[in-house]
C-alpha cells in the first residue's frame, strides 16, 4: 500500500493532504520524497521561526541526558528555568508560568484561569477568530454548526478593530459578567489584520477599569514572527494572562505556555495537571531556543525588518489577475483577494506545483510566514515563484 493510500485509510482528516510527501527539511527549504525542493513561506505555519534545522537547538536535544519523563508534582531544575527564562522575555508583570503540551491546552488554561480568577462565566474575542481546537477555544469563535455544546456567554466583535468596534467591547465588557478578552494581538488567523493602537489601548483600560482580564494570545504571534519578540510590544501591552506555544521550541517539540501576573495566578487558585505538559525533551529545546534569542535577536529582527520592507514593496508591485489587500507586519503577510473569490486558493495550487509553499486557509486569502531568517536571495527566488504564478 503506498502511503497516499495508507493516508487516506487510517489518518482521519476532512480534506486530503496537499500532496507534499516530507522527506526532510533544512532551513527555509522542505524536501519531498522524490528530492523535489520547496521553497517554505509557511515555516509550519509560525513554528520553524529560525528556519528548520537549527544547529544549537538540535545539538541540545542530541545532547540530552536528563530523566526520560518527570511526573508534573516533582521539582525539576529546567521547569523552574524556563519559567524564570520566559517570565523575563514576555511583557506580563510578574509573570508565572502554566505548563501545557501545546497551544489549544494554553488557552484552555487561560480561560479557565479567567474564570476561577474573576468568578465570571463570560468571554469577548473576535469574529472568526480561532484560538485552538478544544472547546474552549472552539465557543470563543462561536463555531455553533460544528460543536452545538459551547460554553454559553461568548460575545463577539467584528474588524475593522478601530473606536467604534472598542467601543463595542467596552459595552459588552461592562456589563460586569466577562471574565476576558482574548485576542491575537496582530490576527494572523484572520490574515495579518492589524488593530489600531487606539482600538488596543482603549480595550486595554476598559479591561482594567472592569476588572476583565486581557488574554493575549500569541500563539502564533509569538517569538519575532511580528518584528518584535511578541507582538504584544507593537502596542505597549502589558495582558493580564499571555498563551505560547508553536515556535517556543522551534519546531523541535510540542510546548504550550500560559503565562499569568503573579495577582491572576493567585486569585485563580487552579492547578491543571498536563501529563506531558513541559516534557524534558521540549523543554531542552526551548531552552536551546530562549538561548539563541538571547544570542541573536537583535541580528534576526533586523533580519526581519529588512524583509518586511522587501516583501512589501515586491507585493504591492506585483500583479495579481484579481484586486489584493495587502497586509505585513514583520514577516507575517497576508494577501486577500474580494470575497466569494478562490483565486487565492488556486494561486496556491499552482505556486506549490511551481516549488513553493505558502497557506491558504481561505479560498481568498493567501497567507505566508517565511522563517525569520531568510535571507535576500531564497526571498527573491520565492517571491519571483510566486509573480511567475499570479
Ligand atoms: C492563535 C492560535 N492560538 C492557538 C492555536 C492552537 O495551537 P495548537 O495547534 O498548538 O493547539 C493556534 C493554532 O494554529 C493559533 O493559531
Amino acid at each position: 500500500m503506498d502511503v497516499a493510500e495508507r493516508d487516506r485509510r487510517y489518518v482521519a482528516r476532512a480534506e486530503p493532504p496537499d500532496g507534499v510527501q516530507v522527506a526532510r527539511s533544512d532551513g527555509c527549504f522542505i524536501f519531498d520524497h522524490h528530492g523535489k525542493k520547496y521553497i517554505d513561506f509557511t515555516a509550519g505555519w509560525c513554528v520553524g521561526n529560525l528556519g528548520w534545522g537549527n544547529d544549537e537547538v538540535r545539538a541540545a536535544i542530541r545532547a540530552f541526558d536528563g530523566p526520560t519523563y518527570v511526573h508534573p508534582d516533582h521539582l525539576y531544575r529546567p521547569w523552574a528555568e524556563l519559567a524564570e527564562a520566559l517570565a523575563g522575555i514576555v511583557p506580563v508583570k510578574r509573570a508565572k508560568c502554566y505548563r501545557a503540551t501545546g497551544g489549544s491546552e494554553a488557552v484552555e488554561i487561560a480561560l479557565q484561569v479567567a474564570m476561577a480568577a474573576t468568578g465570571r462565566p463570560g468571554f469577548v474575542a473576535l469574529e472568526d477568530c480561532y484560538h485552538g481546537n478544544t472547546l474552549g477555544p472552539r465557543s470563543l469563535a462561536g463555531d455553533c454548526d460544528q460543536h452545538p455544546n459551547l460554553l454559553a456567554h461568548c460575545h463577539r466583535v467584528g474588524p475593522p478593530l478601530d473606536e467604534r468596534a472598542a467601543g463595542r467591547v467596552e459595552r459588552l465588557l461592562r456589563g460586569g459578567t466577562v471574565a476576558a478578552f482574548v485576542m491575537e494581538p496582530v490576527v494572523c488567523n484572520l490574515g495579518v489584520l492589524i488593530p489600531s493602537k487606539e482600538f488596543m489601548t482603549r480595550v486595554r483600560a476598559v479591561c482594567r477599569e472592569t476588572g476583565t482580564l486581557f488574554v493575549a494570545d500569541e500563539v502564533a504571534t509569538g517569538f519575532g514572527r511580528m518584528g518584535k519578540l511578541f507582538a504584544s510590544e507593537h502596542f505597549d501591552l502589558d495582558p493580564d494572562v499571555m498563551c505560547l506555544a508553536k515556535a517556543i521550541t522551534a519546531g523541535y517539540a510540542p510546548m504550550g505556555a500560559t503565562v499569568a501576573t503573579e495577582d491572576v495566578a493567585k486569585a485563580a487558585g487552579v492547578d491543571f495537571y498536563s501529563t506531558y505538559g513541559w516534557h524534558p525533551l521540549s523543554v531542552a529545546a526551548a531552552l536551546a531556543n530562549l538561548r539563541f534569542w538571547g544570542q541573536h535577536k537583535v541580528r534576526i529582527l533586523a533580519n526581519v525588518a529588512d524583509q518586511e520592507e522587501n516583501f512589501r514593496s515586491r507585493l504591492t508591485g506585483m500583479k495579481f489577475a484579481e484586486p489584493a489587500s495587502i497586509r505585513v507586519m514583520g514577516l507575517a503577510i497576508g494577501v486577500e483577494f474580494g470575497d466569494g473569490s478562490d483565486y487565492a486558493a488556486k494561486l496556491g495550487d499552482r505556486c506549490r506545483e511551481a516549488g513553493l509553499l505558502v497557506s491558504t486557509e481561505e479560498d481568498n486569502l493567501l497567507t505566508m510566514y517565511p522563517p525569520l531568517t531568510i535571507d535576500r536571495e531564497v526571498a527573491r527566488r520565492g517571491l519571483d515563484l510566486l509573480e511567475g504564478c499570479a
